[in-house]
């Protein structure tokens, strides 16, 4: 009974959560609905080396296609730019025809609606080189492309790039949201390691954006597709050795054994360290693992109190990045299920607040197995170096650089279509009763920035971008006058 009325006031409350997708307003200017005669023009005016795609085309299948079916839909066309100018030509056909669109890279963001659409989609799957330049010790690398196969390109050159952790995540949006990894205490975010970006502004001009541009140059490091659209990305490359990780499971009788173990790991982080510490619920189950990651052969004593508590399954190994990163592979799999992701910053994984994600794992995980048999929670606490946000300058996010936050990332999977919005509400449940746990215990959090690519749908932009939301919303409304991107959808100044 008690269940019963818990999901009945769940549901009933769920209607709030869900105040907006991100998604482009509706349309006004009536050209827009003729959305066949869009993509014909398109057609006719791109270059030979871009092609518009419609339905049942594999090509265009492929296009729409994303990390889950939750953020999948079915557009009118497709269209795979080849060049930085077909992309001008394409962005003044959509802005002068008002026509909803959608840009992909990886299409692994989770929000329905930020790199999909029912308009026209374009997919960046041809921007797909990876040059390495190794007088300047940098690499470019295409809009288009996955980490794993820029990881595959540069693993025989014996230098790396400050990517992505998780099998089939895209260069592009992660990028420009932030992107948080294994090496960000050591080398800070992936934004902090752009040297350059080949921009398409929303007026279809194709232009370089280096350190010399202040605006854009804030604007696109944590500002997404607001500016235009990014063909290729410069980045600087490190040397890479072998590294020492894995993962390890562990039951829920270890769970005291963990917490104090992740204490300790904060008082001595070692900056070639870093952990992911997951707790999940899955049929009825909880469960604890942990990802090590050491950016060398051997790793200094920093894991010693995690790996003195015994394991119940996974393993540790010395491997060259590559085949690490390769190893993370199932990590990414959704297995088709429908998939949200929310978050929140805190300062410190506390006792108190690590005691909050349990309880919270532990409580929406049976509240919601008991509606989709499929449902599987997890929540993921990273700790970084104190010196996390050192090793840039000021950008669009993170808003203030002077203190380290840590983003947990709080994903939801499950099955069942009809409880995407109960789904949605629970997840920001969760997330504001962490952020409560956290101010609680003493944690100065109220303004700690929400990391915009877990962020859920309907997120404040002042509770991401904090203090600069104002000056972003002036460098878009002088760089895109006629919003243009305001056509596309994601987080919008
Ligand atoms: C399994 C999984 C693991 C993850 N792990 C991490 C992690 O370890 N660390 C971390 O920081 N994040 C992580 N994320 C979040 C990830 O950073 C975001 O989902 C990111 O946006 C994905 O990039 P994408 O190119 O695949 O996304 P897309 O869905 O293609 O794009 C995301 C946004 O960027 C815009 N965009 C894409 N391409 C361009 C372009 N060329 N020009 C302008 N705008 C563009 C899109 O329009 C959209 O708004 C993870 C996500 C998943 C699903
Ligand atoms: C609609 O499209 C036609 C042909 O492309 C163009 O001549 C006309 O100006 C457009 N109307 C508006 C309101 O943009
Ligand atoms: C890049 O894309 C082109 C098609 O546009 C294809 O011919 C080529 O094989 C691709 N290269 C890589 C490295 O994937
Ligand atoms: C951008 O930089 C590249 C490499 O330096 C150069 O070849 C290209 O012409 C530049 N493009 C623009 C639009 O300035
Ligand atoms: C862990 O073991 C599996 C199977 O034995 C192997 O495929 C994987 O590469 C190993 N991972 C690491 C990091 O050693
Ligand atoms: C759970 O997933 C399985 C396998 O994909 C599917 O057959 C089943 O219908 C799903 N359950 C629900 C409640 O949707
Ligand atoms: C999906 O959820 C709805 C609403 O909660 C429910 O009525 C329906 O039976 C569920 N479908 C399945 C396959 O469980
Ligand atoms: C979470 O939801 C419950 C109702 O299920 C409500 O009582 C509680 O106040 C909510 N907490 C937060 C922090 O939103
Ligand atoms: C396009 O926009 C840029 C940036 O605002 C501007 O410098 C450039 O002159 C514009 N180009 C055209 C053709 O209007």
């Amino acid at each position: 009974m008690v269940l019963t009325t818990l999901l009945l006031s769940v549901l009933c409350a769920s209607s709030l959560a869900l105040l907006s997708y991100g998604q482009p307003e509706p349309l006004e200017n009536p050209n827009s609905s003729d959305l066949l005669g869009t993509c014909n023009q398109i057609a006719a005016a791109i270059s030979g080396a871009s092609q518009v795609f419609f339905p049942p085309a594999p090509e265009y299948l492929s296009d729409i296609e994303h990390a889950t079916p939750s953020s999948t839909e079915a557009s009118a066309c497709s269209v795979e730019p080849g060049s930085a100018e077909d992309v001008g030509d394409i962005l003044r056909i959509l802005g002068s025809t008002r026509t909803p669109f959608a840009v992909k890279g990886g299409g692994h963001i989770l929000n329905p609606g930020f790199s999909s659409t029912s308009g026209v989609q374009i997919a960046m799957t041809r921007f797909n080189q990876t040059k390495l330049n190794s007088m300047t010790s940098t690499v470019d690398v295409g809009a288009g492309l996955i980490w794993d196969q820029v990881y595959k390109t540069l693993e025989p050159t014996g230098v790396n790039v400050i990517g992505g952790r998780i099998s089939g995540i895209g260069v592009a949006g992660f990028t420009l949201g932030g992107g948080y990894l294994f090496l960000s205490s050591q080398y800070g975010l992936t934004l902090d390691n752009v040297v350059g970006y080949e921009l398409v502004l929303p007026n279809g001009t194709v232009a370089n954006v280096t350190s010399e541009d202040d605006d854009l140059w804030f604007g696109l490091r944590g500002g997404f597709n607001n500016f235009g659209i990014v063909t290729k990305f410069t980045f600087k490359t490190y040397p890479q050795g072998n590294v020492w990780g894995g993962i390890r499971f562990y039951s829920d009788n270890q769970l005291d054994a963990i917490k104090e173990a992740l204490i300790k790991y904060q008082q001595k982080i070692d900056t070639k360290a870093s952990v992911g510490v997951s707790l999940s619920y899955s049929s009825g189950q909880f469960l604890c693992s942990v990802l090590f990651l050491y950016d060398a052969p051997t790793p200094s004593g920093v894991y010693d109190d995690f790996l003195e508590i015994p394991a119940t399954g996974g393993n540790v190994s010395t491997t060259t990045f590559f085949d690490f990163f390769q190893s993370l592979a199932p990590q990414g799999a959704f297995d088709n299920r429908r998939v949200f992701e929310d978050t929140a910053s805190v300062i410190q994984y506390s006792p108190a607040v690590f005691d909050a994600f349990v309880d919270q794992t532990n409580l929406w995980g049976s509240r919601l197995w008991a509606l989709d048999e499929n449902m599987t929670l997890i929540l993921t606490l990273e700790p970084f170096d104190k010196g996390l946000f050192s090793h840039g300058s000021a950008s669009a996010y993170p808003p203030d650089r002077s203190r380290a936050i840590f983003p947990s990332s709080h994903t939801f999977e499950w099955s069942n279509a009809s409880l995407d919005d109960t789904m949605a509400f629970a997840l920001r449940n969760m997330s504001n009763t962490i952020h409560a746990a956290a101010l609680a215990d003493g944690q100065d959090v109220s303004h700690a920035a929400l990391y915009p690519n877990y962020a859920l749908f309907g997120t404040p932009l002042e509770d991401m971008y904090g203090g600069n939301v104002e000056r972003l919303r002036k460098i878009r409304a002088a760089i895109d006058p006629e919003d243009v991107m305001g056509l596309s959808g994601g987080w919008k100044f």
